[in-house]
């Protein structure tokens, strides 16, 4: 078994998932590759308890993350900061010779990505991956590979969407992802909208221009001191994308949703595609249901499979068992950790975001923001 020791900088919500991830890698019996814990950058790292009490190999604990990235023990780094940062810290792991799982939206613009992909080019020999957990859902591994087996027929269109209603409160107090410095100018499309591309970017379709409705629905919000601040960045994004499937040469209409104030939507991931074989749609509302339409002439009838612990990486737990959001992030590191080992991914569907999906993603975003500004249809090539 190989082992990839690994830093966490930035210890927040997302490093506390992938610390718990690796403490449990015994859930996944053919792994060749382990993660182990071994540094930790946190702003305050009086704080680091949680980390200390239950990861005994950590040795370094620092609010530096230069030190972190000059520890020669550490072979990879999980990379979770605010968006304002990404840039400058992605680029100090990669020149560190650092192997770099990054979470989303992989620098807070289109510039900012494009200076971490540059420096990732002059490093072929770092691995480089963008976090993006959802797609390892069963439900939607088995969609992938009804994809990949022609299964879908013709596409006629596609739906994606991530929507929360964390934000509907507007007595909320502002933080640092409702601020366009920190967050970004793209609001809740850098926050959540990766999410919604992770499966069509990495089913090969390439939107070619996207007419965007963005929605700033609270102006202003508490500012955790008595006081109220403006809170600019968008909470809604709705985009209606012309999209092209290359291998093909068909043209389909694919929606996508990043919603921030989604009355009733807790954390709701989904897809749905409609196509002259097989339709299927797939919710985390409901993640054990998968329902599909196969249609062979007869009677067009929806039905629902209930799907089990079916994972991409096998896992003890029962085939019957339900599958969560936990298992969604410890297989999407499993993903990570089996394509930094082996080289390439058991299936297409089985890996982690690649640098050139992420590039996708912000010419997207990019045009999205063009053509709210613009009111009009906007083509991903005159956005770049
Ligand atoms: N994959 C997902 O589902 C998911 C979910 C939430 C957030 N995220 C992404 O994760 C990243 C972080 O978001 P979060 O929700 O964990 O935020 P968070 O505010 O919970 O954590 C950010 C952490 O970064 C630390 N930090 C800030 N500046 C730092 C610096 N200079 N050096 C070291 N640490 C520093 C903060 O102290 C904090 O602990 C963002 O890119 C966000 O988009 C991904």
């Amino acid at each position: 078994m190989r082992t990839v020791r690994f830093g966490i900088i930035g210890a927040g919500l997302m490093g506390r998932e992938f610390a718990s991830a690796a403490a449990r890698w015994c859930h996944l019996p053919e792994m060749q590759v382990r993660p182990e814990i071994v540094a930790l950058c946190k702003r305050n790292p009086a704080a680091a308890g949680w980390y200390r009490e239950h990861f005994p190999a950590i040795r370094q604990v620092t609010d530096d993350y230069r030190a972190l990235l000059a520890n020669p023990e550490v072979e990879a780094v999980y990379v979770a900061v605010p968006h304002n940062l990404h840039a400058e810290i992605y680029c100090a792991a990669i020149e560190a010779g650092k192997h770099l799982m990054g979470e989303k939206p992989f620098g807070i613009d289109l510039a900012a990505n494009q200076a971490i992909l540059a420096c990732a080019r002059r490093h072929p020999e770092v691995f480089v991956r963008c976090c993006s957990q959802m797609p390892f859902f069963p439900a939607v591994q088995r969609i992938g590979r009804l994809i990949d087996s022609g299964a879908i027929g013709t596409v006629i269109e596609v739906e994606t969407g991530f929507l929360h209603s964390s934000d509907l409160d507007a007595n909320k107090a502002i933080n640092w992802k409702r601020m366009i410095e920190v967050n970004g100018e793209y609001g809740v499309m850098g926050d959540l909208g990766m999410h919604a591309c992770h499966l069509p970017f990495r089913a090969g379709w390439r939107p070619r221009n996207v007419r965007a409705l963005l929605s700033d629905i609270v102006k202003e919000r508490p500012d955790g001191r008595g006081g109220r601040v403006p809170c600019r960045t968008w909470d809604n994004a709705t985009l209606l994308c012309e999209m092209e499937d290359p291998a093909t040469g068909q043209r389909f209409p694919w929606t996508f949703k990043s919603q921030r104030i989604a009355p009733g939507e807790k954390n709701t991931w989904y897809v749905r595609i409609l196509g002259t074989r097989t339709s299927v749609s797939f919710s985390t509302r409901d993640p054990k249901r998968l329902d599909m339409l196969e249609y062979t002439g007869g009677e067009q009838i929806w039905g629902q499979v209930q799907m089990g612990m079916e994972t991409a990486y096998p896992s003890v737990t029962g085939g019957i068992f339900e599958f969560g959001f936990s298992d969604a992030v410890q297989q999407m590191w499993a993903a990570y950790l089996y394509e930094l080992h082996h080289g390439s991914v058991p299936s297409r569907f089985a890996g982690c975001v690649t640098p050139d999906e992420v590039a996708l993603s912000h010419r997207l975003f990019t045009a999205a923001l063009a053509s709210q500004r613009s009111g009009q249809t906007v083509r991903l090539e005159d956005a770049s």
